[in-house]
């Protein structure tokens, strides 16, 4: 079975992803954590074609050692870098092969992102579409970066984040809307188990009426 978990930043839908690996005993791919790696690769470099250069080399070398630093890949700053290489189409074209061979590994997998349900995995059994207000959104990653000592400035965070959801959803090759076929789940009131609950009874429901052929 293929689980494909599309939403925003900082929408809960890794940690939901997660928990639905668990769930269902799933090997789970954080497809961020790729822009995120590439990124660091050219952190530090000006914008332009040595940028461009560089995280193209980035994607086509990328080792899955590197996405194991999570904390390093996880700030702020980190998914600001990845949305800005994350338009670069040449970029894309080089990590759809590694998450698409990920997706299709016998058994299934589950995959969270921007694109899973509509370019990596169009024919995927089973797609989430996450949502939660900005606000909610703003406070959840602000409280996971004080969780690990970080100093949060809380406006700086929420622009930061309205920003990259803006760079997301403009990206001629990101494919970052919810596909047709996928169901939204709206978190801004849900504690995590409350979501994962009912995103488990979303997936069943689906399995359900697929094995009942309908
Ligand atoms: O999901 P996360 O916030 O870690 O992603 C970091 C950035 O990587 C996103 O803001 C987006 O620009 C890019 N991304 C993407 N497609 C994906 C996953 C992430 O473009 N499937």
């Amino acid at each position: 079975m293929i689980i494909a978990v599309d939403g925003p930043a900082a929408s809960g839908k890794g940690t939901l992803a997660a928990g639905l690996a668990d769930h269902y005993g799933l090997p789970h791919l954080d497809t961020g954590l790729l822009y995120r790696a590439v990124g660091r690769a050219v952190q530090g470099i000006e914008e332009g074609p040595e940028f461009v250069a560089r995280a193209i080399a980035a994607a086509c070398s990328l080792d899955a050692k590197a996405l194991g630093d999570r904390d390093a890949l996880t700030t702020a700053e980190a998914g600001a870098i990845a949305s800005r290489v994350a338009v670069i189409a040449e970029v894309r074209a080089a990590l759809f092969a590694f998450q698409r061979e990920f997706a299709t590994q016998p058994g299934g997998a589950v995959l969270d992102g921007r694109d899973i349900g509509t370019k990596i995995c169009p024919d995927a059994d089973v797609k989430l579409f996450i949502q939660a207000d900005s606000k909610a959104r703003m406070e959840r990653r602000a409280r996971q970066l004080e969780g690990r000592g970080l100093a949060v400035d809380r406006y700086a965070l929420y622009h930061q984040i309205e920003e990259r959801d803006a760079r997301d959803m403009l990206n001629p090759h990101g494919g970052f809307y919810k596909a047709d076929d996928a169901h939204l789940l709206d978190t801004t009131q849900l504690s995590i188990e409350a979501a994962l609950r009912a995103a488990i009874a979303i997936i069943d429901r689906t399995m359900a009426l697929k094995a009942g052929g309908q």
